[in-house]
């Protein structure tokens, strides 16, 4: 029925009709001549009317995901839209309804109704779905009332009202990799304007709450859905100051990826909710499975601000957030955790090429540089390739009189490198006796500038304190010791450990006990569900037009 863009635009024009004038861009879109049959219209019309989107869907199946990317179109699905203009009309009654990044005007159309006697204003940047929105209002009546502004919204003026202005939407989710420098330094420009240090890692959607911050005044709100991975970088920090401040953030609301808030991205949705100048003593944050569970949106778990405000991330709080039957026990109850020992001089207990010769069994591989587990995987199967770290009895006399001469010839190098002097080594019950701890059965990094990467060590080899090791308090089965480290490896974020400069992240052994995850049923139960939509969307993606 409608195969290709051409088709898109000719049906939109005949929509919109000859009253609305159009922009030179968007004529040049729409055919001179457009024949489409009476019985196409009225079904379209009709599927408008009940609130669908028919031409938003033949956009998003003409133009292939891969061809969206660069512009972020990814339509936002009906549930969320209500949800949000429920969550607004609940608010407060705006005198106008800005949409950045409008699409097809779904929130715009939902809006429409919520408030009958807002100005609506659309600004988008592509002159295809902008005939959409047009289309869209012209058959549910709203056209006279719509402005469209063809352009960036970075470019976008909006004149001063008396009334609120609410601003809602679904800002385009584009990486900084496919930001002109021009737009980053406007960004930078613009943070800074604020009092904000501004990274030029950013994407598009927090330049769009930048803008969003440069047009609000007192008085105005607004709900936007993005991608969540903003609560928890670097880069977000801007978007998260700006909540905290004059943009006055009041909640947030994160969807499970498994919900689909992208249709046909795994991502993890966030539905921020701001009064302007009108920043709450509390914050709200509340996790969201399904998307039937989303409205009301003044539902979850409030936090004071001030909290939230000292806190490098967000993450934690959603976990505290979390629904009972998910994420309600502590790491710590299984595992103990500690770290890797310490040896006082790597140079020396560390088996280097020039250190004299110790009995074998004295030699114990162990991981000694974080890279070892990065490179591991999610099991360390062999530890041939491990150096071996000298552990020697506390009590020499055990020796057989060969290893004796051995060692004693060993510790009379060890000595001239200052081993014994270290103050490791003179805090020990003997000097040359380094201590390692037994094999864990998960070995962990716990510093970088990643979340920590948990390695099954099948090998049994030790560690030192680059690494934390897990120990269980109680012996686990093969398969939920194999569910708790794929859980661990897919959902331990970088929240809850502390941040250093230049975003390096380390948890300590009591912060690592206290990452929360699921009852052990339900961790099995919740890798089920993700390995099944995981296939799910990897069948969907084969099947999309152009992949
Ligand atoms: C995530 S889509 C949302 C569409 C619609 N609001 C919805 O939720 O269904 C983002 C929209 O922003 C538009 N866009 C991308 N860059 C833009 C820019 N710099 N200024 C204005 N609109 C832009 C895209 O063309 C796309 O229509």
């Amino acid at each position: 029925m409608i195969a290709t863009e051409r088709d898109l635009a000719s049906v939109a024009g005949v929509l919109i009709g000859k009253a609305i004038r159009l922009s030179a861009a968007e004529r040049h879109l729409v055919p001179r001549r457009s024949a489409v049959p009476t019985r196409t219209l009225k079904a379209i019309r009709a599927a408008i009317r009940a609130g669908d989107d028919p031409l938003g869907e033949a956009f998003c199946r003409i133009r292939t995901p891969g061809e969206r990317r660069s512009q972020g179109a990814t339509y936002t699905p009906k549930p969320i839209v209500d949800a949000m203009i429920a969550w607004a009309a609940a608010t407060g009654t705006p005198q106008r309804i800005v949409d950045p990044g409008a699409g097809s005007a779904r929130f715009l159309c939902a809006a429409a109704r919520a408030f009958p006697r807002a100005d609506l204003i659309a600004v988008e940047i592509d002159p295809l779905a902008s005939l959409l929105a047009r289309a869209n209002a012209a058959v549910l009546g709203f056209a006279r009332r719509l402005t469209v502004q063809l352009g960036d919204y970075r470019d976008f003026a909006l004149p001063a009202i008396d009334g609120p202005t609410l601003f809602v939407g679904n800002p385009p989710y584009v990486r900084h990799h496919d930001i002109a420098p021009t737009w980053k330094a406007w960004f930078t420009d613009a943070a800074r304007s604020f009092g904000f240090a501004a990274s030029g890692l950013a994407g598009l959607h927090v330049h769009f709450f930048v803008k969003t911050r440069q047009l609000a005044r007192p008085g105005d709100f607004g709900a936007f859905i993005t991608a969540a991975e903003w609560l928890d970088v670097n880069y977000g920090s801007v978007l998260r100051r700006m909540l905290a401040d004059e943009l006055g953030g009041t909640a947030l609301h994160v969807i499970d990826p498994k919900a689909l808030p992208f249709s046909g991205t795994f991502t993890t949705g966030a539905i921020t909710c701001f009064r302007v100048g009108r920043r709450p003593d509390r914050f709200t944050f509340r996790n969201i499975g399904t998307l039937d569970q989303l409205a009301p949106l003044s539902q979850g778990a409030t936090v004071d601000w001030n909290d939230v405000e000292s806190a490098p991330r967000w993450s934690a709080f959603l976990r505290r957030a979390a629904p009972a039957r998910h994420n309600d026990i502590e790491l710590g109850e299984f595992f103990r955790v500690h770290r890797g020992q310490v040896t006082g001089c790597n140079a020396v207990w560390i088996v280097g090429p020039n250190a004299p010769s110790v009995p074998a069994r004295f030699l114990f591989p162990s991981i000694t540089k974080a890279r070892e587990l990065l490179a591991a995987g999610d099991a360390l199967i062999s530890a041939a390739h491990l150096k071996a770290v000298i552990d020697l009895p506390v009590d020499l006399d055990e020796l057989t009189a060969r290893e004796r001469v051995q060692v004693e010839e060993f510790l009379v190098w060890a000595k001239r490198l200052k081993a014994h002097q270290s103050f490791i080594a003179t805090h020990r019950r003997a000097w040359w006796s380094v201590g390692l701890k037994q094999p864990a059965v998960i070995l962990c990094t716990y510093m970088a500038r990643r979340a920590p990467a948990f390695v099954l060590n099948r090998a049994g080899a030790r560690h030192l304190n680059i690494a934390h090791g897990l120990y269980p308090r109680e012996p686990f089965s093969d398969r939920d010791l194999a569910a708790i480290l794929a859980y661990l490896r897919r959902h331990t974020g970088t929240a809850g450990g502390r941040v250093y400069a230049g975003g390096l992240v380390k948890f300590e052994p009591k912060e690592l006990e206290r990452v929360r995850l699921p009852r052990l049923e339900d961790v099995h139960r919740l890798l089920a569900e993700e390995n099944d939509s995981a296939e799910t969307i990897r069948r969907q993606s084969l099947q999309a037009p152009g992949a």
